[in-house]
């Protein structure tokens, strides 16, 4: 078949003859969010994992979000259209890092979702963005350890108003959030004086203080329909974009133009076909690391589930 005349409609069908379910994160391209069973934020994603009934799954994200599925469902083959496609965040962190932090300090270490498996099997527990605010709150101790993302990390400390030391530190942060200036966001919203910002707390500490909503890409997916605005400023990846302009069609979306996140983007439709069709491009976690990680997710699956009793 020519790869450049392959149409979702294909890749939907193909997966249905093969016996695959389609995950995707929202920054994925229009096209690929289409073919996909489900489209969510890290946290939706891992939550879903947790529900799949098929023995195969294809995911469309980056290398972290795959392994969690991967994590979660260690019997069933998750096969990725690219496996160069990964968080560059995620690599910021060291295992050196988070022992010396422990060794220096009594605390626990929170890893954020965006973390490799190494990072995870090291940490105490898991939090995504949509979840962070909640699950720290909810930890007995006042003083937590929290990597890679400062900027999350500031958010988090802002929030709870506990000591959050960020791990490690100064180096942790986003490329396509933590570049973005606050000058940008003032001339978009210069243009667009009625707008509402909306950021994801990976931005800056300067730009969430301007911004009226702060969260979860999925979190944002709401605040449009509670907004007293038809306009909004999308402070995150230009995938979200297009998501937010399908779900409210009678309001206005305005991106960040230079907020591209390139290794969610290595996903296309010709390499979604191929993996399908050829079943490759399996993703396999390291055994020694499962179980560690696996437990710290599930800490965070058990402190969602009492608060929201205690709610
Ligand atoms: P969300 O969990 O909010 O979708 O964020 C994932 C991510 O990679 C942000 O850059
Ligand atoms: Fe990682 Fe940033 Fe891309 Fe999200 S947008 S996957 S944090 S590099």
């Amino acid at each position: 078949m020519d790869r450049t005349s392959i149409t979702p409609d294909d890749i939907k069908r193909l997966a249905k003859d093969k016996g695959y379910v389609i995950i995707a994160h929202n920054y994925q391209i229009p096209d690929l969010q289409k073919i996909a069973d489900i489209v969510g934020d890290s946290l939706q994603l891992a939550v879903h994992a947790t529900k799949i009934n098929t023995g195969k799954i294809l995911f469309l994200g980056v290398d972290f979000m795959a392994e969690m599925i991967k994590v979660l469902n260690p019997h069933k083959k998750v096969i990725v259209p690219d496996t160069s496609a990964t968080c560059p965040m995620a690599a910021t962190l060291s295992r050196e890092d988070i022992l010396s932090a422990k060794d220096k300090y009594t605390a626990p270490f929170v890893a954020y979702v965006n973390s490799t498996l190494e990072t995870k099997a090291l940490a105490d527990l898991v939090c995504t963005s949509a979840n962070a605010v909640d699950v720290v709150s909810m930890m007995e101790e006042d003083t937590v350890l929290f990597g890679p993302d400062k900027n999350l990390a500031s958010f988090v400390r802002e929030k709870t108003g506990k000591n959050i030391i960020p791990v490690p530190g100064e180096h942790g942060f986003c490329y396509v959030h933590d570049r973005v200036l606050l000058d940008e966001i003032r001339t978009i919203k210069m243009k667009h004086p009625d707008a509402l910002i909306m950021a994801h707390p990976e931005v800056h500490e300067e730009i969430r203080r301007e911004s009226h909503f702060v969260g979860s890409t999925s979190q944002m997916e709401k605040y449009p329909e509670e907004a007293d605005s038809e306009k909004f400023i999308v402070v995150t990846e230009i995938g979200m974009v297009e998501k937010l302009r399908n779900l409210h069609p009678g309001k206005e979306f305005f991106a960040v133009d230079s907020m591209v996140c390139t290794d969610m983007k290595l996903n296309s439709i010709g390499k979604t076909f191929s993996a399908i069709s050829e079943e490759r491009n399996e993703v396999f976690v390291d055994e020694e690391l499962v179980g560690g990680a696996r437990r710290a997710v599930e800490r965070m699956f058990d402190l969602m589930r009492s608060f929201s009793v205690k709610k």
